[in-house]
């Protein structure tokens, strides 16, 4: 059996992961949080996890828990999950992160642990506001908080750490899993394409899919893959990002909810933690390039509101110029072929 150490086990995901490996006997369960107790709708698992009540930045507490639990796979989601100021998000954001890679380095002399996986987030894309089609997962990051900055931190630490360590680390994207009701409310009044509910992500798909990356056997020469972690979207919608590659790594993952299946039991207890920004309405600035392609200035309202169609113009600033050109012709090879009533 696998021993576990899930940081931030006492929150929406963490919690989720850890009841269904614990109910699965996949691993022992190792907790860390610097909530003081599991939380309600794992507190009936107190017996079946060990429980470290402590600080992420705390860095002899994760050399201990590495060392005396003989850890072998870490599931690192302990961070503050949402826009925050300064001092309160960069300690476990930041410095939390690379205290675990610090740690994980300097007791993985005999390879002890196997295998890393580390949330991030899929707030690193909110400037691309609404979409049409699902976000690929090579699109560059789009941050617009403190928050989705960390998550940049997040991952390059994360990848540069593998590449030097080889160690095989899976890097979970996750969408949008609401974290009270009032967020679920806010959800379900965003209507644009690829927001609020085209977004939203379940604690029980959130969950089976850190389950698949714990135990799906990699490929041989596996180092580090980013992953979006996201529920099905409504009927006749497309989701927000685009999941094939979290599908064909993780052995044929897929979710199985959709909005809003699973949030009651998870939000009941919850609530909004007062140290987090208030969640900014629907719609970010967008950047786009300068003619000269120098620099980022901001579309300006008269561009968004002379019939210049802001979506096609973000699409046109973050594909390359070749594929740009690709695209055009696509378009006029179908209207000839329309014409011609080919297709
Ligand atoms: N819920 C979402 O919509 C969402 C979306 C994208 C990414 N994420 C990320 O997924 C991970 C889990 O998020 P969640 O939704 O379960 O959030 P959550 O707030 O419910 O859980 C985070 C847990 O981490 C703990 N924690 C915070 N600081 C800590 C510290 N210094 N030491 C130890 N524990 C600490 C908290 O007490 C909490 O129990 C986070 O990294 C978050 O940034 C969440």
């Amino acid at each position: 059996m696998e021993n576990i150490l899930i940081s931030g086990v006492c929150g929406r995901i963490g919690s989720a992961a850890c009841e269904l490996l614990v109910q699965n006997k996949y691993a022992n369960i190792v907790g860390l949080d610097i909530a003081p107790t599991l939380p309600t709708n794992i507190i009936q698992l107190k017996s079946k996890i060990t429980f470290y009540h402590g600080s992420l930045t705390d860095y002899e507490l994760l050399l201990k828990i590495l060392k005396d639990e003989n850890i072998s796979i870490i599931v690192h989601l302990a961070a503050v999950p949402d826009d925050a100021e300064p001092s309160i998000l960069l300690p476990p954001n930041v410095t939390g992160v690379a205290l675990v890679l610090k740690a994980v380095a300097a007791i993985n002399t005999k390879n002890q642990i196997k295998r890393l996986i580390i949330a991030s987030s899929g707030k690193l894309y909110c400037g691309y506001n609404s979409v049409t089609t699902p976000l690929k997962i090579d699109a560059p990051y789009s941050p617009r908080c403190l928050y989705g900055a960390t998550k940049a931190f997040a991952e390059a630490a994360a990848e540069s750490f593998a590449l030097s360590s080889k160690l095989p680390t899976i890097l979970l994207r996750f969408a949008w899993c609401p974290r009270t009701l009032a967020d679920v409310e806010a959800m379900k009044q965003i209507t644009e394409k690829g927001l609020g509910k085209d977004e939203f992500l379940s604690p029980r798909d959130a969950a089976s899919c850190i389950y698949r990356a714990c135990s799906v056997e990699l490929p041989s020469d596996f180092v580090y893959a980013p992953l979006f972690v996201q529920s099905n979207p409504p009927p006749g919608r497309n989701g927000r990002f685009d999941i094939s590659n979290t599908t064909k790594l993780l052995n044929g993952w897929q979710p199985k909810d959709t909005f809003p299946a699973g949030i009651e039991e998870i939000c009941k207890d919850r609530i909004m933690n007062v140290q987090l920004k208030k969640r900014e309405s629907n719609g970010y600035n967008i950047g786009v390039k300068s003619d000269d392609g120098l620099y980022l200035r901001l579309l300006n309202t008269k561009e968004t509101t002379n019939g210049r169609n802001i979506l096609q113009h973000s699409v046109k600033q973050r594909v390359s110029a070749e594929e740009w050109q690709l695209r055009i012709e696509l378009a006029a090879c179908y209207r000839v072929f329309a014409a011609l009533k080919w297709t």
